[in-house]
């Protein structure tokens, strides 16, 4: 019982959390002030320290948490990837969808875990059910969380076109014949749908409930209970083009055969709704800041839909 709980522990940990090394989890300037800054581990932040050191990180929290293999640096099959247009193959698709309302009618819960902002359902019963795409069965949703910068100009982990938006946020989902996640990427049935933001100098009204969210989560282990229509956004979104393509998850330990479906169509965002996700506090009292550089395709097809 104890030994499932801590594997369970961990694999929640190996979806939120950056990698770990060369591999470069924020952008290469930064990459030594981050790991320099990494000897102080505070258990106890009182959450009212509002230090704008320029960078910030998660990673002493996850040392001891790795165990196991990690793709993260030897991989192949890693994510996020640049999308480029002309190079993927057209395939005919149906929109990705959700079977179901549950994510939107029940309470979900926002939680800055100093890795990111994580929203679950509160039931941890309820299983969302998402289909179409380039899902070949039902997969069930386990978390939406974000990854962000802190500059207006990075932020997202895929690019398209070399061209980089300033906040991805990745509906993690597991295949109906895995049990959870920690099962399903052990079974490699793990998929993404990643939405992407991009600046815009209106604010989204659906995208203010979230955000709403997020305020209330700035300081380190703090949590929020709000309704579930609070993600509505996602639900306008989904529906639209996509690529899809294999690749990993984009913190530790980068387990490899996730199946990615990237959104086209990024959700616009206000300059004052992205300064609330910068203002998010990690651990050591700095603000966070969590975004994977791209990494090489390979021998991967990239494919996109006709839509
Ligand atoms: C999984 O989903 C597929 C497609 O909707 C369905 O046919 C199948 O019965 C489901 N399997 C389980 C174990 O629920
Ligand atoms: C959220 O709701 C659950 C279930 O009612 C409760 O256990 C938890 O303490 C709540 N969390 C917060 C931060 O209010």
């Amino acid at each position: 019982m104890r030994v499932s709980v801590d594997i369970f522990l961990r694999a929640l940990f190996a979806l939120t959390v950056p990698c770990i090394g060369s591999a470069n989890p924020v952008s290469d300037t930064a990459s030594t002030a981050l790991f320099s800054s990494t000897t102080e581990v505070s258990t106890s932040s009182d959450g009212t320290s509002s230090t704008h050191a320029p960078f910030t990180h998660p990673f002493h929290t996850t040392n001891a948490l790795h165990h196991g293999q990690s793709f993260c640096d030897t991989g192949k099959m890693q994510s996020p990837i640049d999308l480029v247009e002309t190079s993927c193959e057209k395939k005919e698709y149906q929109p990705v969808k959700f079977l179901d309302d549950i994510l939107f009618t029940n309470e979900v819960q926002y939680e800055n875990n100093c890795e990111t902002v994580k929203i679950t359902l509160v039931d941890k019963t309820l299983k969302p059910r998402v289909e179409g795409g380039p899902l070949n069965s039902c997969y069930f949703v386990d978390n939406i969380h974000f990854h962000w910068g802190m500059k207006n100009t990075e932020g997202c982990e895929h690019t398209i076109n070399g061209k980089q938006f300033c906040m991805e946020a990745h509906m993690v989902m597991y295949k109906n014949t895995s049990k959870d996640v920690v099962e399903a990427t052990i079974k490699k049935e793990l998929a993404v749908v990643s939405f992407l933001f991009s600046l815009n100098p209106t604010m989204d009204p659906d995208l203010k409930t979230m955000v709403h969210g997020v305020t209330e989560v700035l300081q380190p282990h703090t949590m929020f209970n709000i309704s579930g229509n609070s993600l509505n956004i996602l639900k306008d979104f989904i529906g639209s083009g996509f690529y899809s393509y294999t690749g990993s998850l984009t913190t530790h330990n980068c387990d490899e055969g996730v199946l990615w479906t990237v959104l086209k169509k990024p959700i616009p965002i206000s300059k004052t709704q992205l300064i609330i996700f910068h203002d998010v506090i990690g651990e050591d009292g700095d603000e966070l800041q969590n975004w994977r550089h791209t990494k090489p395709l390979n021998d991967r097809q990239v494919f996109v839909s006709s839509f």
